[in-house]
């Protein structure tokens, strides 16, 4: 597959959890995460979120460099009174893999196709080399069952338990394995004196 190289930013809790059952939004780690978040932004030319995420966050996906903001969604459901709308920024790219068409959008690309061929097209008629998705698990399941991420970084943020049985990991809500385990090496290491841990991962592929 010719597509840009990705990178994923999440944070996660004592044990594992991306999210608490109330889907706690954005803000529950330190103003140290909060600005590696904004610097791992920088250098990508498309920044990409699930529908989820996207909602429960109401994410608008700003950055210096104004790399484009993709939203991935199955269903197509994207609400149209969402802050990225008028939030000046980069191109909006929103894709919908399934259901019905989706009825345009003033400021919006709507793209009907397969993740794998979005990240292609990304590529190919936008110049993206470089993505970086912020989630949600879900999201990154499906990236990681294409073997599609290149770089994992991780804020682990020991203060907090969230617990709950169904609640997202890095990876969604639990569920069935990966087709295959993927490996990573260790490329930083910087725990911080708020109790977190700014970690990142490099896949290794034989
Ligand atoms: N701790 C962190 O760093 C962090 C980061 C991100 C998110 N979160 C939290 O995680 C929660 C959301 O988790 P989530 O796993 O539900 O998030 P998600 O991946 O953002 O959202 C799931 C939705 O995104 C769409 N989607 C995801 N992957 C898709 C694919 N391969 N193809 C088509 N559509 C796809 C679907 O939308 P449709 O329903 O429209 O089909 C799906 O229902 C929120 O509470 C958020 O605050 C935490």
């Amino acid at each position: 597959m010719d597509r840009p190289w990705i990178s994923t930013n999440l944070a996660i809790s004592a044990d594992g959890k991306i999210s608490a059952v109330d889907r706690r939004p954005s803000g529950w780690t330190s103003a140290a995460d909060h600005a590696r978040l904004k610097e791992l932004r920088l250098g990508a030319q498309a920044l990409m979120v699930g529908r989820g995420t996207w909602a429960a966050d109401r994410m608008t996906m700003t950055s210096p460099e104004n790399p484009l903001r993709c939203v991935v969604s199955a269903s197509g459901n994207f609400d149209r009174s969402h802050p990225i709308f008028t939030t000046p920024g980069g191109e909006i790219h929103l894709l919908a893999t399934g259901g019905e068409g989706v009825e345009p959008i003033e400021r919006a690309a709507i793209h009907h196709a397969s993740l794998e061929a979005f990240l292609e097209l990304l590529a190919r008629d936008h110049g993206v080399e470089r993505l970086h998705c912020e989630g949600g698990g879900s999201l990154i399941r499906s990236l990681a069952e294409l073997d599609a991420i290149d770089e994992f970084h991780l804020t682990w943020a020991g203060h907090t338990l969230f617990g709950g049985k169904s609640a997202p990991t890095p990876t969604g809500v639990p569920g069935a394995f990966l087709p295959a385990s993927l490996k990573f090496e260790l490329s930083a290491f910087e725990p911080t004196s708020e109790g977190e841990c700014f970690l990142s991962y490099r896949r290794i592929r034989d």
